[in-house]
């Protein structure tokens, strides 16, 4: 079994520790360990000071799972189970999930895993292609037209990576719809969770909603917090819950402890942490506003609905590659060309999750006015 390159990931690889301005994360500002330790409760802070570095129990810390699950409504801590970011989840599902031939449909652009992984375990694979045209939204008929009677699972993510789309609540309705007269299951990858610009559209989680709903969230994205590498799955399927934590005894087999009470911190703050996040996030946004009127016939977009990224298309007679390539070079600022997620199009895509996005902003606007000039 062969996997393909992984061309985020590789992206990231080569420049996240070498360009000097990242203008294309996906996460929100991080946060520094004594900024977490400063949120702690009692009980939190006797359970770091005291932390043994020993192996943590396999499906996560229970306090941990029990502080998940209150992110759900229909959820309790035994229907948690914790991984190695996000990522991790993503491999053992399918892993666990799809044997050669089952059908699956995948929404794209994607996050490359969610694709690649299906493909590559021999699954069947049908794309819904999200369209610019169509302001990038999913629509329900288009994934209909997809299901066969037996398919296995449908992939999504929402709030979307790249384009910061929210799926409808009527199509998520119907979708779920679609996939109970199937038995089909429901990946929902809700890894942007919590970073809705309008808070009344966020949608209830997958796990919440459909017995065969499978809920991916991590503290890497809203959070802030990557480094710490937890991630979970929540669902109410028992079956499936118990046969991915046999699988991950083959991957991590456990968490890193520091990282699950680091994590545990953070959600019991969590207000304040998506507070200060938001905060950072709806600022930028309104900066980005700005910057896109100012450069009208050079730039477009549809503007995202959720943080921390938008896709704009370049509409200058020049290759985003050649683009994205020389301004770093000029400029040292990052921006991610949309072929990372075989886009067609001149498109890229910009984060504005991070503290300093208006210098960033500021080298970006200079190097774009030498080039038009
Ligand atoms: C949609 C989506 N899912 C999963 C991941 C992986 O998250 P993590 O780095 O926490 O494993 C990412 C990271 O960019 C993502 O965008």
């Amino acid at each position: 079994m062969q996997l393909p390159p992984f061309k985020l990931e590789e992206f990231w690889k080569k420049y996240e520790f070498t360009a000097p301005h990242l203008f294309c994360s996906s996460d929100a500002e991080s946060w520094k360990l004594q900024e977490i330790l400063a949120l702690a409760d009692s009980e939190a802070l006797a359970l770091w000071e005291n932390l043994s570095l020993g192996y943590t129990e396999s499906p996560g810390y229970p306090l941990l799972r029990q502080e998940i699950a209150q992110l759900y409504s229909q959820i309790d801590q035994k229907q948690v189970l914790t991984f190695a970011g996000a990522e991790e989840g993503i491999y053992c599902t399918m892993r666990t999930l799809l044997e050669p031939g089952d059908h699956v449909i995948v929404i794209e652009p994607c996050y490359q895993s969610l694709l690649s992984l299906p493909q590559t375990f021999g699954a069947d694979v049908t794309s819904v292609m999200l369209d610019s045209k169509k302001q990038w939204r999913l629509e329900l008929e288009e994934v209909e037209k997809a299901f066969r009677p037996n398919t296995k699972l449908l992939i999504l993510n929402f709030p979307h990576n790249p384009t910061g789309t929210v799926m409808g609540k009527e199509v998520l309705e119907g979708l779920v719809k679609l996939a109970k007269q199937r038995g089909t299951y429901i990946f929902c990858d809700e890894v942007y969770r919590f970073l809705e610009i309008d808070e009344t559209k966020r949608l209830p989680s997958l796990a919440d909603v459909y017995e065969r709903g499978i809920s991916l969230n991590v503290m890497t994205k809203a959070f802030g917090l990557a480094g710490l590498r937890i991630g979970w799955l929540a669902t109410r399927d028992v079956d499936f819950l118990q046969r991915v934590g046999s699988y991950k005894l083959y991957t991590s087999i456990c968490n890193s402890a520091p990282s699950e009470i680091l994590a545990l911190i953070a959600l019991r703050a969590k207000e304040t942490i998506l507070k200060r996040n938001r905060e950072v996030m709806l600022h930028n946004l309104n900066l980005l506003h700005a910057f896109m009127d100012r450069y009208q016939g050079v730039l477009s977009w549809v503007p995202p609905q959720s943080g921390t990224m938008a896709v704009i298309q370049l509409l200058l007679p020049i290759p985003v590659e050649q683009f994205a390539e020389d301004l770093v070079e000029k400029k040292g600022v990052l921006i991610m060309p949309g072929g990372v997620f075989d886009l067609p199009g001149n498109y890229f895509r910009l984060g504005f999750g991070k503290k300093n996005m208006s210098e960033v902003l500021e080298l970006f606007e200079q190097y774009l006015i030498e080039v038009i000039r």
